[in-house]
């Protein structure tokens, strides 16, 4: 049996201030809750975050990690540094990486690959664009997209997480349907499956516009194990209301 996970990811959002406020309010609401719970916060607030969630049941995790492990690479931050703020995830691979930072599948397997060294859980990121959805072409992309990163980590792969986000429902309101990311899942899931015996490990997670109202149907799903949720991470009750609705 999975334990399902939701994850937020603050994207480039926060200030000391608010980061406390969000924290505590978090810590105060969430009770024992029946998944596991992280928080991928910007890198500049994972010393701030990791003091708050020290302790706590929310686990701590980071947006990006450099491919290397060490060195002249200005800006990059890498994967034992996050270990030294306790980050036990890394996004990797997330769509906006990907369009505005120009990361390659080669990069986000490296990514993947050098955080699993590390014993950081890289969560996964792949999905599919509008116009790829309407070329009839999201299987393709998306299987691409996982190959990459299969090929790069072999027998690893059963400790990865995976995370769908149809890239037109990231910030947009424009929600997968539970059948529409269900079907995505399944074959991400035949395609892990084919790579690895612990396949049934591997959680999945939906991310795209996920909200306290449509969470329940989502993560009822047979092969959605958690989601990962940007906006609605920002505001505590409407990532404790997601948390509340997995069961
Ligand atoms: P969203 O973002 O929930 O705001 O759509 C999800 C993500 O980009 O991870």
């Amino acid at each position: 049996m999975r334990k399902k996970l939701i994850a937020g990811n603050w994207k480039m959002n926060g200030s000391l201030v608010a980061n406390e406020i969000l924290i505590k309010s978090l810590l105060a609401g969430v009770g024992t809750p029946v998944c596991q719970v992280a928080l991928c916060v910007p890198a500049a607030y994972l010393a701030q975050c990791h003091s708050l969630l020290n302790g706590s049941g929310i686990d701590l995790g980071a947006q990006d990690v450099s491919q290397h492990e060490v060195g002249a690479f200005t800006g990059e931050i890498s994967c034992a540094m996050l270990k030294e703020f306790g980050a036990r995830y890394c996004l990797v691979g997330h769509s906006e990486r990907r369009q505005y930072h120009f990361e390659t599948d080669s990069v986000v397997a490296l990514k993947a690959q050098r955080a699993l060294a590390s014993g950081i859980t890289p969560i996964v990121c792949v999905g599919e664009t509008l116009a790829e959805r309407e070329a009839g072409r999201t299987e393709e992309v998306v299987k691409r997209q996982l190959a990459a990163v299969i090929h790069a980590n072999g027998h690893c792969i059963s400790e990865i997480v995976l995370a769908y986000e149809p890239v037109w429902a990231i910030g947009t309101g424009k929600t997968a349907s539970a059948e529409q990311a269900q079907q995505v899942h399944a074959v991400l899931r035949a395609q892990l499956k084919a790579a690895s015996s612990q396949a049934d490990r591997i959680r999945l997670l939906y991310g795209g516009s996920m909200n306290a109202a449509n969470a329940a149907q989502l993560l009822a799903q047979a092969d959605i194990d958690g989601g990962l949720i940007g906006g609605a991470s920002l505001k505590a009750p409407d990532f404790l209301s997601i948390i509340a609705s997995v069961n």
